[in-house]
Order: C-alpha cells, then sequence, then structure tokens
C-alpha cells in the first residue's frame, strides 16, 4: 500500500484527509515519523509555506509527503490577513483575538467578500505538485455559532448559506471547504 507522511500533528486534520482517502494511502504524522520541532513557515504565500513544510520533512525522511497552508483574504483589507490568519493579532493570539480584530478593521465597511484558500504541496520523489481549494463568502458583522468548528468560522457565511462554518454540521463544512475540496484534488490526483 502506498504510505505518504502528513505534515502534521493536527489530529482534526489527520482524521478529515484519512476519512478522504478510504483507506487507499497510508497515512503517517510527524510525531509516527519521529519528527519533532517547529517546522519553519516564514513565507509571505500560502504556496510559499506548503512547500517549505513538505520539504522539511522530505529533508528528513526522502519519503513521500504533503503539507497544508490556509488563509482567509478578504478583499476589502486587499487579502489580509492571508497567510498571517493564525497570528492575525499577534503571536500567541487566540482564535477569538483574531475575530476581535478582522471585525473592528471592517466596522463600517460594507463591502465583505472573503474567501478561504488552502493549498497542499505534494512531494513525489523530490518533486513538488500544488493542489487548491477556495471557498468564497462574506465576512459576518458578529460571531453566529452552534460551537461547531473553530478559527474564523463563526464569522465566515459561505456563498450560497445563510449560516456561518461554525453553525454547520462538520461533514457539511468538509464537503465544500477550502482544505475540503484541496483534498479531494490531492485524492483524485493519488488514485488517478
Ligand atoms: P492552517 O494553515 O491550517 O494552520 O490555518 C491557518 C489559520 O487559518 C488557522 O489558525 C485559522 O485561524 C485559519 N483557518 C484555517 N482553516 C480554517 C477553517 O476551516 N475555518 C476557520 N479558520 C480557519
Amino acid at each position: 500500500m502506498r504510505e505518504l507522511i502528513f505534515a502534521t500533528n493536527n489530529k482534526h486534520k489527520v482524521e478529515e484527509v484519512k476519512a478522504a482517502l478510504k483507506g487507499e494511502v497510508k497515512l503517517h504524522t510527524l510525531s509516527e515519523c519521529g519528527l519533532e520541532g517547529d517546522i519553519p513557515e516564514t513565507s509571505n504565500t500560502l504556496e510559499g509555506n506548503a512547500l517549505q513544510k513538505a520539504m522539511w520533512v522530505w529533508e528528513r525522511t526522502h519519503k513521500d509527503c504533503f503539507a497544508d497552508d490556509t488563509g482567509l483574504e478578504v478583499a476589502a483589507l486587499g487579502g489580509a490577513p492571508g497567510v498571517f490568519s493564525a497570528r492575525y493579532a499577534g503571536e500567541h493570539c487566540s482564535f477569538d483575538d483574531n475575530i476581535d480584530k478582522l471585525l473592528d478593521a471592517l466596522k463600517g465597511v460594507k463591502e465583505r467578500d472573503a474567501c478561504f484558500r488552502t493549498v497542499i504541496c505534494l512531494i513525489e520523489n523530490g518533486v513538488p505538485k500544488y493542489f487548491e481549494g477556495r471557498v468564497d463568502g462574506q465576512i459576518l458583522h458578529e460571531r453566529h455559532s452552534n460551537g461547531e468548528g473553530f478559527g474564523y468560522d463563526p464569522v465566515f457565511m459561505p456563498a450560497r448559506f445563510a449560516v456561518s462554518f461554525a453553525e454547520m454540521p462538520l461533514e457539511v463544512k468538509n464537503r465544500i471547504s477550502h482544505r475540503g475540496l484541496a483534498v479531494k484534488k490531492l485524492v483524485s490526483y493519488l488514485e488517478s
């Protein structure tokens, strides 16, 4: 069976990708491969960070691997927070801090178009290949949540829906989300 290392220790991401792979590929996480330490993410693009993370694994293992990077891009903010989405309100900030900063930045702004974009970089035999997933939507004026999701989910409403990501059952979000779509493209490629 084909084996791949996923450059993450995030259990939720691993479960999502495993479910999409339907057992056809054996997935290993960083800790399962004995890889420790913070992987550098110093690029100013999602593609650059995904490549950097995947290359970090490849250089240490010489095994096929992939990494992902995600950002929320808000049109009225010139694409911010983008690649800096995790630390928009500062190093070690919480999801709530990030949402507060975003809502502040958009106070009084009518144009609230935004998208989530995920880039996956797969390295096969040392050669990188990219898969992108994107979901368009709007930034809400305040939080709407049933307690589902994480990150910016309470303030992101995908197009053609009347609820935020944080009000959707996880399986619905995964079907339409940036990460879900990028993973689907990766899986189709691996199956082909
Ligand atoms: P990462 O590259 O997957 O770690 O994502 C970077 C940051 O983007 C996270 O820390 C979250 O703030 C945000 N983010 C990524 N995916 C999602 C999502 O599905 N919903 C809400 N926020 C997300």
